[in-house]
């Protein structure tokens, strides 16, 4: 210890908090998994809901409570589960524990319980993605180091196969998670998902980005004739999943007609989830089967705006570019396609990590966005990335 050091440290001077040493913190970071293994049970028996409502609570009264929800014949949860599921909520810092035997919600159980779709992002990154986690090396050494993965041949189809269940082994993980009952959460998760940075329209604004002009020509009604076969469409969100993005739109342009504006999915389980006005009246937009793997052209030709959010970073690069252009073919010299995705930051990594073992996608980097484009017929005319939230890239026609 240098004399400055032995100085500052008798004179009390020092950092009260001294940072943790690189051990600890390497434990503390590689520790987790095992862990997030019990957030379905803590999801499952509501266990967040249950300690906001209790305020502090031993694990017996959390158990109890939990238990009096449920329905007759429903399997309980037992007080030694619930006692070490809270435990190791707390040490994930999902609540906090304030003495040996009790509990307390803290900001973020508070954040899980009043944003119902964060808890369903919570069983999504510790059902499929950990189950994902675990299986990557195996996925990698059986095919001696082969990478990138394919869309439906990754971490996940190696699991099942390994699981024996070679029916699951050869699907999408979209397919795996649909057979599995699983979509429904998932559509629940991406409604609001972790948090919202506001809404689709004032986030663009903030990046700078003119989406009044991009949806121009139907801001003037004479110009927007009635729709037929999919012209006149404005705004085509594809994989759209519940239509949130879109009911944004209209909320900050209520000149826009439901069938102005259409989700395209080929999710089953968005039908039947639609807010009750989606199909009812001029508000809320239209729902058209559109599967962008499968279907050889898109359907909607000349839309002013064909969104991806979300879409691009569940696909392989190649796959990307195949979709890409199928809207190129689909549009007019107007036409934009708005790319809403996470920028590769290192806000993002786990997410980049999320898209490779799940579906053999990534996040991508502006580089990586024009090679994209080029390859596709499209330029990009629009980009802006910020640290955290979600960033714009917007392409156009090449030669437009
Ligand atoms: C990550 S979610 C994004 C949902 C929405 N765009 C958002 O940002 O909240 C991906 C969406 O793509 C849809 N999807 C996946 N594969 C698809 C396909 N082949 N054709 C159409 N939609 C698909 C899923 O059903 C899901 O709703």
């Amino acid at each position: 210890m240098s004399f400055l050091n032995r100085l500052v440290t008798f004179l009390g001077l020092s950092n009260p908090s001294p940072s943790p040493p690189p051990g600890a913190l390497l434990a503390a970071t590689i520790t987790v998994p095992a862990s997030l293994g019990f957030v379905p049970v803590a999801v499952h028996f509501d266990l967040f809901a249950v300690l906001v409502q209790l305020g502090d609570a031993t694990a017996e009264e959390v158990a109890s409570a939990a238990n009096a929800q449920l329905k007759p014949g429903e399997p309980q949860i037992g007080v030694l589960l619930a006692s070490d599921t809270l435990y190791i909520m707390s040490g994930l810092g999902l609540l906090d524990q304030i003495s040996e035997t009790m509990f307390r919600a803290n900001a973020i159980t508070k954040h899980l319980v009043s944003m119902p779709s964060a808890q369903h992002g919570a069983l999504h990154f510790t059902t499929e993605d950990l189950l994902a986690a675990a299986f990557t090396m195996r996925k990698l050494v059986a095919t001696n180091f082969a990478y990138p993965f394919a869309d439906a041949d990754g971490p996940i189809q190696h699991a099942y196969k390994l699981m024996g269940n070679e029916a699951l082994a050869k699907e999408h993980t979209y397919t795996i998670m649909e057979r599995e009952g699983r979509m429904e959460s998932f559509n629940e998760f991406m409604v609001g998902k972790f948090l919202k940075y506001g809404t689709f329209p004032s986030r663009v604004q903030e990046l700078g980005y003119d989406l009044a002009s991009a949806l121009a020509p139907a801001l003037a009604p004479a110009l927007a004739p009635t729709p037929s076969q999919g012209e006149g469409v404005v705004m085509v969100d594809i994989g759209g999943g519940k239509g949130e993005l879109l009911l944004e739109v209209q909320s900050a342009y209520p000149h826009l007609r439901r069938d102005q504006l259409v989700v395209q999915e080929f999710n089953a389980e968005i039908e039947t989830s639609l807010p009750p006005d989606a199909g009812s009246s001029e508000a809320g937009f239209t729902t058209m089967e559109w599967n962008y793997k499968i279907s050889p052209i898109q359907p909607i030709h000349n839309a002013n705006i064909y969104s991806l959010q979300h879409i691009l970073h569940n696909l392989p690069d190649l796959d990307a570019v195949s979709l890409l252009q199928k809207l190129r073919k689909a549009m007019g010299a107007h036409s934009r396609i708005l790319i809403i995705e996470y920028a590769k930051n290192r806000t993002y990594t786990h997410l980049h990590a999320s898209m490779i073992a799940l579906y053999g996608g990534r996040e991508r980097s502006s580089q990586e966005w024009r090679a994209l484009a080029e390859v596709s017929g499209l330029v990009v005319g629009f980009e802006k990335y910020v640290e955290k939230g979600e960033s714009l890239v917007e392409m156009r026609l090449a030669e437009g």
